[in-house]
């Protein structure tokens, strides 16, 4: 007969404890300690081998088996493929196109590798049908199931292991009718979670969990799923813009800085692999505010353009707006500008972002963002054959960035013929007689070649 306990759960992070208290031990949340009376669920019956101790000289060390999905931007990012028995949580904002992107993967897989499964809690199966068919993916070895109910599921797999790769859309929707609580609450999300990486880890087949992210760009509430899973990787983007990244976020079985990049165009999500030219591709020529960056992701370089506007402010409190750019760095970058070159800009609005709407965290990006502010600032439009790169430091002065040499190949190649970088990088370059480089100390030297150039 199932058991039947009372607990308190947190309906912030997961947490679990037998006694009631005002504040969570585990995420220091106040009141978010809620009474529930729940069953002893059912684990899943699917064999698993009883694990033996072995000594650590013995064990045995053979490359974990890597399949290819065949997505080049996807393999990337999991560092090289999808690992036999693990299980990937995709997040993303709702429409961002999670489920487009991994019909595609699953369905690209199921003919290379066999019978795959999708368990649909989200679209019945006649839609999935018709996206696919859009998407120009039908394939006979992906199988649809439109199933909410978890333990329903659960039979199915019993009788039927025979899948070499599992999606499970949405984490969100499916439910254990056994668990007192609604789909999408914490308990069921976190059973759910772990009945998977069971499931996982004792058949051997890949799962890839798809998970909606709140506002805050958290995995709707529960931080405590991304400790059970072996990956996360997040779907990003800006709605009104066709590109994507994919991130890791997390991954025990590779890198977390590789990105993947992706646009979104009618026939479904298409990886791009070269996503310079493509985040160039619009630049408007002389108009000022504007400059290209090298920025590094992982262990590719991406070429992205800042551009800044800035105007006389329309309200008593200066205004300072970022896209796709920390705003905290801005002000200081703004401070700087302020105390080493005495430009004021406490009377004027500053907007700043990045095209295309992709996300950019990086130190390189601080001369980038300096030279499009003082280029719209002073309304002087810059050479469109000129990139920089940079980090600021708060006394002005211009520090190394990592992995110089790709990024002027990157920029190179793209057709640039000159470029501003930091002096301390100067030695790891090589002499190019059709490449003009300057190296630079500090700001006020920065000034002085980027507006006689
Ligand atoms: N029939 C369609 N034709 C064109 N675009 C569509 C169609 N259906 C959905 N989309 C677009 O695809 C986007 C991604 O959808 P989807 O993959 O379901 O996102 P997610 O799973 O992340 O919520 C949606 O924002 C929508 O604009
Ligand atoms: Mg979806």
């Amino acid at each position: 007969m199932a058991k039947e306990k009372k607990y308190f759960i947190c309906s912030e992070c997961g947490f679990e404890s037998t006694n009631w208290m005002g504040r969570c031990t585990s995420c220091g949340a106040w009141n978010t300690l809620q009474e529930k009376i729940g069953k002893k669920i059912k684990n899943t019956k699917i064999k698993r081998e009883a694990a033996t101790p072995m000594p650590i000289t013995r064990i045995n060390v053979a490359e974990r088996q890597r399949l290819k999905t065949g997505n080049s931007e996807l393999d990337r990012v999991l560092g090289g493929g999808i690992v036999a028995g693990s299980l990937i949580l995709l997040g993303g904002a709702p429409g961002i196109g999670k489920s487009t992107l991994i019909l595609q993967v699953a369905s690209l897989f199921s003919t290379k590798y066999g019978k795959s499964l999708y368990l649909s809690g989200e679209e019945s199966a006649g839609q999935l049908k018709l996206r696919a068919a859009r998407l120009n993916c039908l394939s006979d070895n992906l199988y649809i199931l439109a199933e909410t109910d978890f333990t329903a599921f659960n039979d199915h797999l019993e009788n039927n292991s025979d899948y070499e790769l599992i999606v499970v859309d949405s984490i969100q929707t499916l439910y254990i009718p056994e668990l007192d609580s609604a789909p999408g609450n914490i308990s069921q999300i976190k059973e759910i979670t772990g009945q998977l990486v069971r499931i996982a880890k004792t058949t051997g087949i890949p799962i890839i969990l798809i998970g909606h992210v709140t506002k805050e760009g958290d995995l709707a509430g529960p931080r405590a799923l991304e400790h059970l899973v072996d990956t996360v990787i997040q779907f990003e983007g800006d709605q009104h813009h066709i590109y994507r990244m994919l991130r890791a976020r997390k991954n025990r079985f590779g890198p977390t800085d590789e990105v993947g990049v992706f646009e979104m165009i009618d026939s479904g999500i298409k990886e791009v692999s070269n996503p310079s030219s493509f985040f160039l591709e619009e630049r408007p020529e002389k108009v000022s505010g504007s400059i290209v960056v090298p920025i590094q992701e992982g262990s590719r370089t991406i070429l992205v353009e800042v551009q800044a506007l800035v105007t006389d402010a329309a309200y008593s409190s200066p205004q300072r707006l970022t896209t796709g750019i920390n705003r905290r760095r801005v002000s200081i970058l703004l401070a700087v500008l302020e105390k080493q070159l005495g430009v004021n800009l406490r009377d004027h609005d500053v907007n700043l972002n990045i095209t295309g709407g992709i996300q950019a965290a990086e130190p390189g990006l601080d001369l980038g963002i300096i030279t499009a502010v003082l280029s719209s600032y002073r309304d002087k439009a810059l050479d469109s054959s000129l990139a920089v790169v940079g980090e600021v430091g708060l006394a002005g002065e211009i520090r190394a960035v990592s992995r110089i040499d790709k990024r002027i190949k990157e920029i190179k190649k793209l057709g640039f013929t000159k470029a501003i970088i930091p002096t301390g990088n100067l030695k790891n370059i090589e002499f190019d007689p059709d490449f003009r480089v300057d190296g630079v100390d500090t700001i006020k030297e920065f000034v002085e070649v980027i507006f006689s150039l």
